[in-house]
C-alpha cells in the first residue's frame, strides 16, 4: 500500500517540542515508511518533487479525528495479564511469590501460553500500544509463542526470554546452563523468523534472582549479538537491601559489572536511584522504564521521572502489567500525571521533622500533558533505542500511527468549535482524549503502514 492521510496531526519532536498541524499530510509508502509530512498547503509541491509516490489510497480525516503516534510500553510482562487486578496487596518481594512466579510457572503449558498471549496481544493493539517491550517466562517455547503472536497480529515488539537463577521457588527457576543456553536459542529462534517487526532482548528478570555468573553470561550474550537488553532496577527498598547485601556495590553497579547497562538497555522503575547511579546511567546511555501505575500499586515509591530528564537519562512508559493494573499506555500517560502532581505536593509541603527522603523543592513543575505524550510515543521509542524507526511522524521512520476518534463515547460526539481557532481546537481534542477518553476512541492502528486494529 501506498496511502496519504489528511487531516489534524500531532506528535512530538522532543521532549518540550510538541508539534501539530491542523490541516496536515502524511505520505507512506509501499513498505510502510512515511515519505512525506507538512502542511497540506505544501501538498502539491511535494507531490511534484516526488513524482514516483503513486498513491493507492487518500485518506481525509473527519473533523473529529486526528493522527498521533502508536504508543510505546517500555516495560509488560505478557504473561502476567492473565492475573491482572488481582493480588495487589502485597509489596513487591511478597507478590512475587505469592501471586507472579506461581502463575508465570504455569507457562511451561503451552497451549496455556497460545491462548493467553493471542488475547494479550490484542488487547494491548486495542489500546493503542503499536511497540511493546516484553518479558515472556522462564520458558523458552512459551516466549516464542509469544513472539509468533505479536507477528501474526502485526505488532512491533521486544521480547525475552526470562532468566532467573536463584532466589526463586524450585518450582520457577533455572540452572545457569540452562537459562544462557535457552536465551541462546530463544535469540536464534527469533532471527530465524526473519522479521523486522520482532527483537530478541536480553531479560535478566531482576539482578536478586541471578547470580553474578549469569549476568556475566547475559552481558556477553548481549554483546556478542548487539542485542537490546531489559530488566529491573531500584523498585522497591527491601529488594535494594537485599541486591546491594548480594552484592555489595550499588544496585545499578550490579548490573554494570556484567556490562548489561548499554545505550540499548531499558531498566523498569528506577523509583530509588542514587545519584551516582544516576550519572552511571548517563554515562552508559541506559534508559528508564517509568511504570507510575506499579508504583503506587506495589507501594514501591514515586519515581521522579523529571529528575532523570533533567540528568540526559532517556525514559519512556511502561505499564508494567500486572504491577501495573492497567494495560493501557493512555492510562500510564494519566498515572504518570498524577504522580508528578503528587510529588510536587510533598516536595512544596513542609512536614516538620518527618526525616522524608523526598527532596524539598518549591519550585518543582510538574509533568504536563504534551510531555507526557512525548514519554508515551517518542520518549519511549528512544528509551527503547528505536527512536531512529518509530516514535514520531519523520521522514524515513515508520508509520506507527493511531487515529483518535472523539466523536465516540465516551468523549460524547466531542466537537470542534467554529468560534475557535483551528489549533486551540486542535490541542482541547487532545487533551480531551488523554484526559477522559480511552480505547474506544482509538479507531484505527496502523504498525509500518499496515492497519492491526479495525
Ligand atoms: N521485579 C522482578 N520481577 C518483577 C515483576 O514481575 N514485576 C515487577 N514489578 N517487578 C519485578
Ligand atoms: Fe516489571
Amino acid at each position: 500500500m501506498a496511502n496519504v492521510f489528511f487531516g489534524q496531526i500531532i506528535h512530538t519532536k522532543s521532549f518540550n517540542e510538541f508539534e501539530i498541524f491542523t490541516n496536515g499530510f502524511i505520505a507512506v509508502d509501499q513498505k510502510g515508511k512515511i515519505v512525506g509530512v507538512g502542511n497540506e498547503s505544501v501538498f502539491d509541491e511535494w507531490v511534484t518533487q516526488h513524482t514516483n509516490f503513486k498513491a493507492v489510497a487518500v485518506e481525509r480525516l473527519t473533523k473529529n479525528q486526528f493522527l498521533i503516534p502508536g504508543f510505546i510500553d517500555c516495560h509488560i510482562h505478557a504473561p502476567q495479564v492473565a492475573q491482572i487486578g488481582l493480588g495487589l496487596d502485597m509489596p513487591l518481594l511478597d507478590w512475587l511469590n505469592t501471586y507472579t512466579f506461581p502463575l508465570e510457572a504455569k507457562y511451561a503449558d503451552q497451549k496455556f501460553a497460545e491462548e493467553t498471549y493471542a488475547k494479550v496481544v490484542e488487547n494491548t493493539i486495542r489500546a493503542g500500544t503499536t511497540l511493546a517491550s516484553y518479558f515472556g517466562t522462564n520458558h523458552k517455547e512459551s516466549t516464542l509463542i509469544l513472539a509468533k503472536e505479536v507477528l501474526r497480529q502485526g505488532q512491533r515488539a521486544l521480547i525475552g526470554k526470562v532468566c532467573s537463577n536463584q532466589n526463586s521457588p524450585d518450582f520457577y527457576v533455572e540452572t545457569t546452563e540452562m537459562t544462557a543456553a535457552g536465551t541462546e536459542e530463544f535469540v536464534k529462534e527469533i532471527q530465524k523468523l526473519e522479521t523486522d517487526l520482532v527483537k530478541p532482548t536480553i531479560t535478566p528478570r531482576f539482578a536478586l534472582s541471578c547470580s553474578k555468573e549469569l549476568m556475566n553470561k547475559l552481558g556477553e550474550i548481549a554483546h556478542k549479538n548487539d542485542l537490546h537488553i531489559q530488566s529491573h532496577i531500584s523498585e522497591s527498598l527491601s529488594e535494594i537491601d537485599f541486591v546491594k547485601s548480594l552484592y555489595n556495590t550499588s544496585y545499578a553497579e550490579a548490573y554494570d559489572n556484567a556490562g548489561l547497562l548499554t545505550p540499548k538497555t531499558v531498566m523498569a522503575h528506577a523509583v530509588h536511584l542514587e545519584d551516582e547511579e544516576i550519572t552511571l546511567f548517563g554515562k552508559r546511555g541506559t534508559s528508564v522504564a517509568h511504570c507510575p501505575a506499579s508504583n503506587t500499586m506495589l507501594s514501591s515509591g514515586f519515581c521522579d521521572v523529571l529528575r532523570l530528564i533533567k540528568n540526559g537519562i532517556k525514559v519512556g512508559l511502561g505499564t508494567d502489567v500486572s504491577g501495573g493494573n492497567s494495560m493501557s499506555i493512555q492510562d500510564a500517560i494519566l498515572r504518570a500525571l498524577d504522580v508528578s502532581h503528587h510529588l510536587e505536593f510533598v516536595k512544596k509541603q513542609d512536614i516538620k521533622g518527618s526525616g522524608r527522603l523526598v527532596t524539598q523543592d518549591h519550585t518543582y513543575q510538574p509533568l504536563n500533558y504534551k510531555q507526557a505524550i512525548f514519554l508515551a510515543t517518542l520518549g519511549g521509542a528512544e528509551a527503547l533505542a528505536m527512536g531512529d524507526i518509530t516514535g514520531n511522524f519523520v521522514v524515513g521512520k515508520y508509520f506507527d500511527a493511531l487515529i483518535v476518534d472523539t466523536s465516540k463515547y465516551p468523549l460524547h460526539n466531542y466537537q470542534p468549535s467554529d468560534s475557535k481557532a483551528a489549533d486551540l481546537n486542535l490541542l482541547e481534542m487532545v487533551q480531551k482524549f488523554i484526559y477522559v477518553g480511552d480505547d474506544r476512541n482509538i479507531s484505527r492502528v496502523y504498525v509500518s503502514g499496515n492497519q492491526i486494529k479495525k
